[in-house]
C-alpha cells in the first residue's frame, strides 16, 4: 500500500524535490498504464539523479576493465588471467567485482568459450586457442551502485560463421536499443531483438535473461526477448537494465553443468554470443551507461 502524497509533499524518489514538480505527473501516466492492464515498474527501481550519477561511476570501472582486456587478449591465454585482471584492476579502482561470492559464484568474471552460452568459470586449464569466440562478462560494484556488460572477442584466425553470429548478436543489441524510449515496452526491445535473430537462422536463449540493475545486482524487471511489442513493462525514465541476448548458432536449448551448477552450455554443443549492455531510459530516449 502507497500513502497518498501531497503536491507538496517531498517526492518519494528522495531527490529532495516538491513532488509536484518531479513524479506526480509521472506517476499519474504510470496509473494510466497499470488502468489498461499494463504491467508498470515498481518504484523502488526508479533511480533519482543521485543514484545515477552513483552507478555512472561504477560503469567507468566496468568499461575501463572490458577496455583493457580487449587490448590484451589473445591466442595462448588462459581464462584464470582475465580472472585475475578483473580482480586488481577493479579493486585497484576501489571497486568489487560484483560476480565473486554472488549467490556462490567463485570468480570475478564470467568467461564462456564457444558452445558455453554464460556464466564460464575462468581457469587456467581454459587456455584460448585460434579461432576461439568467447564472452567476457564483466559486473562492478562502487559505492554500493551495481554495473554490469559484457563483450565478444574473437582470438586469432575466427570461422566466417562464427564471426557472423558475434556481429549478428551485437546487431540483436543495438536493434533492441533503438527500442528503448520512455513510454514505450520492454517487448518493443525483446521483439527487435529476436527479429534479427531469428532473421539470420539463430536462436536466442529462452530461459536467461537481462535484468533491471543498479542499486542491486539484478533488479526487476527480467529482461526475456521472446517477448512481442507492446507488451511487458512499461519503460520509464529512471529505469536502468540490461540488454543481454544469449544467441545459438543451432538449437535454443541449453543445459547447466551439474556439477558446479553454474556453468550453462547449448544442447547442440554449437557455438552460442552474447553481448551486454546497461541501459537507462531518459526523458526523451536513452543512455547507454556501459557496453
Ligand atoms: N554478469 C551476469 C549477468 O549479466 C551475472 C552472472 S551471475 C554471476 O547477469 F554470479 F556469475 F556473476
Ligand atoms: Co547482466
Amino acid at each position: 500500500m502507497t500513502m497518498k502524497i501531497n503536491r507538496n509533499d517531498p517526492c518519494w524518489c528522495k531527490s529532495g524535490k516538491k513532488y509536484k514538480t518531479c513524479h506526480q505527473a509521472f506517476d499519474e501516466k504510470i496509473a494510466l498504464a497499470a488502468a489498461k492492464g499494463h504491467i508498470v515498474p515498481p518504484r523502488s527501481i526508479i533511480k533519482n539523479a543521485e543514484q545515477i550519477a552513483g552507478i555512472r561511476e561504477s560503469c567507468k570501472i566496468n568499461i575501463a576493465v572490458l577496455d583493457y582486456i580487449e587490448e590484451h587478449i589473445h591466442v595462448g591465454m588462459n581464462t584464470a588471467e582475465i580472472d585475475k585482471i578483473v580482480y586488481d584492476m577493479t579493486t585497484r579502482m576501489g571497486g568489487i567485482p560484483a560476480p565473486l561470492h554472488y549467490q556462490g559464484y567463485p570468480y570475478s568474471v564470467c568467461t564462456s568459450v564457444n558452445e558455453q552460452v554464460c556464466h564460464g568459470f575462468p581457469s587456467e586449464k581454459v587456455v584460448l586457442q585460434d579461432g576461439d569466440i568467447i564472452n567476457v562478462d564483466v559486473s562492478t560494484i562502487l559505492n554500493g551502485y551495481f554495473s554490469d556488460s559484457s563483450r565478444m572477442f574473437c582470438i586469432g584466425e575466427v570461422s566466417p560463421e562464427k564471426k557472423k553470429l558475434v556481429q549478428v548478436t551485437k546487431e540483436c543489441v543495438e536493434l533492441g536499443l533503438q527500442e528503448v524510449k520512455p513510454w514505450g515496452f520492454l517487448g518493443d526491445m525483446g521483439q527487435a531483438v529476436h527479429d534479427h535473430a531469428f532473421a539470420n537462422g539463430y536462436t536466442v536463449v529462452r530461459e536467461i535473461g537481462g535484468h533491471g540493475v543498479g542499486l542491486e545486482f539484478h533488479e526487476e524487471p527480467w529482461v526475456g526477448y521472446n517477448s512481442k511489442r507492446g507488451q511487458e513493462m512499461l519503460m520509464v525514465p529512471g529505469m536502468i537494465f540490461t540488454i543481454e541476448p544469449m544467441v545459438n548458432m543451432g538449437k535454443a536449448d541449453i543445459y547447466v553443468d551439474d556439477e558446479n551448477d553454474w556453468e550453462v552450455y547449448t544442447e547442440d554443443g554449437k557455438p552460442s554470443a552474447q553481448w551486454e549492455i546497461m541501459v537507462l531510459v531518459t526523458e526523451d530516449g536513452h543512455e547507454v551507461l556501459c557496453w
